[in-house]
C-alpha cells in the first residue's frame, strides 16, 4: 500500500518543513487537496503555494482538485510538474477531453468519485486513465469519518479495472487509519491519502506512515 499524506492537516505556518519531514519519513507521494469554495464550501492552496510546496518535496505530487473549472486549474498546476492530476466526474462535461490535455501535459490522469458516484459512471473512462480516487468523505474537509461503503465500491471498481485497464491504480481519500487500513488493502486499494492520521499521529510521521503501508 502506498501512502500520501494530505498536507491539508500540515502546519500551514511551517508548510516547507512540514512536507519535507513526511518526504523523509517515508511517504510515497505528496497530497495537494486544492478547493475553489465553489464545489466544495471551503478554499485551499492555490499556485502560489503549490509552488513552495514543489520547491522541498522530494516525492512526487498528487494533485486532488475539487473545483469547477477543471481545465482552468490544470493549466495552473501543471508547471509544478505533478505524477498525477485527479479531478471529479461530477463536475465535468467532457472527461475524455480533459484526460487527453492532461496527458499531453506529461501528467498522469485520474478520475475522483464523490462516496455516492458508482463506479460504473466512468466504465467507458477507466482505459484512458492511470488512477481512479474514490473519496470516502465528502470532499471539502479533513478529519471526517471514514464512509464504510467505499470498499463495496472499491471492490466493485477493481473488478471494472481487471476488465479495461489492469494497470490503472484506485486510490481512497478521506477518514483514513490503522482501523480501516486492512479492509482497504484487502479490496484491492493501492494507494491511501491520509490528512488527519498522519498529521496528527502522537507518535510521529514515520510511526503513522509505515503503520498505512501494509
Ligand atoms: C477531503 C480531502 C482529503 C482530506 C483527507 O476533501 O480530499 O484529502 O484532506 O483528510 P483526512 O485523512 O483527515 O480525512
Ligand atoms: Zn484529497
Amino acid at each position: 500500500m502506498l501512502v500520501a499524506p494530505s498536507i491539508l492537516s500540515a502546519d500551514f505556518g511551517h508548510l516547507a518543513e512540514d512536507v519535507k519531514a513526511i518526504c523523509n519519513n517515508g511517504c510515497d507521494l505528496v497530497h495537494v487537496d486544492v478547493m475553489d469554495g465553489h464545489f466544495v464550501p471551503n478554499l485551499t492552496i492555490g499556485p502560489v503555494v503549490v509552488s513552495a510546496v514543489a520547491k522541498v518535496a522530494t516525492k512526487p505530487l498528487d494533485i486532488h482538485l475539487m473545483v469547477q473549472n477543471n481545465s482552468f486549474f490544470v493549466d495552473l498546476f501543471a508547471p509544478f510538474k505533478p505524477r498525477y492530476i485527479s479531478f471529479h466526474i461530477e463536475e465535468e462535461k467532457h472527461p475524455h477531453r480533459l484526460i487527453q490535455k492532461i496527458r499531453s501535459l506529461g501528467i498522469q490522469p485520474a478520475l475522483v468519485l464523490n462516496p455516492h458516484t458508482p463506479p460504473e459512471a466512468i466504465e467507458f473512462l477507466l482505459a484512458d486513465v492511470d488512477m481512479v480516487l474514490l473519496m470516502s468523505v465528502n470532499p471539502g474537509f479533513g478529519g471526517q469519518k471514514f464512509i464504510s461503503s467505499v470498499i463495496t465500491k472499491a471492490k466493485r471498481l477493481k473488478l471494472l479495472i481487471e476488465q479495461h485497464n489492469p494497470n490503472c491504480l484506485i486510490e481512497v481519500d478521506g477518514g483514513v487509519n490503522d482501523g480501516n487500513i486492512l479492509e482497504l488493502k484487502e479490496a484491492g486499494v493501492d494507494i491511501v491519502v491520509a490528512g488527519s492520521y498522519v498529521f496528527g499521529h502522537k507518535e510521529g510521521y514515520q510511526k503513522a506512515i509505515s503503520s498505512l503501508q501494509v
